[in-house]
């Protein structure tokens, strides 16, 4: 289901299917997470090693965008992506889609399940 999905409809019967929709979206949301397994956090892992780790490399040898972001964040965060423990998919996807910033990667690059992946492993040690 999408969010677009909820918008269509008469509003009255939109608000008696509204709790069997939160339901669904409750379902929904635990299901993505329960997928957000060791396994995706894996392919995760192997799509940053393809595109993302000759600019985003760590350790001894840093790479361009760590050092870049090293910088910009003084500190306040870690300049390598892999040690980020607040990324969110929003703002990982923005940048991979190449809304604001860096180059963009089309979906025949990185398709969605894949960033979806590559978001995993970006948010594994999140809290
Ligand atoms: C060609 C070099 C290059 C590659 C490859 C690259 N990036 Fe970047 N990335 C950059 C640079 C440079 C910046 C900083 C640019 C900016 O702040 O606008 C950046 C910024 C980012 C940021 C924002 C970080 C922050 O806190 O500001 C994210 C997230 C990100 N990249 C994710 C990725 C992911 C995921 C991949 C792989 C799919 C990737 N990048 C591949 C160069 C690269």
């Amino acid at each position: 289901m999408t969010a677009g999905s909820l918008q269509t409809g008469h509003a009255n019967r939109m608000r008696s299917a509204l709790p069997a929709m939160l339901a669904c979206l409750a379902v929904g949301a635990s299901g993505l997470l329960a997928a957000q397994t060791a396994d995706d956090v894996e392919r995760g892992k192997a799509v940053f090693d393809n595109y993302c780790i000759h600019c985003h490399g760590s350790g001894p040898h840093n790479s361009g965008a760590t050092v870049m972001l090293e910088e910009k964040y003084a500190g306040a965060v870690p300049g390598s992506l892999e040690e980020r423990t607040t990324l969110t998919p929003e703002f990982i996807r923005e940048f991979v889609r190449g809304e604001i910033g860096m180059a963009a990667y089309r979906p025949t690059e990185i398709p969605d399940p894949d960033l979806q992946a590559l978001t995993a492993y970006l948010m594994r040690n999140n809290p």
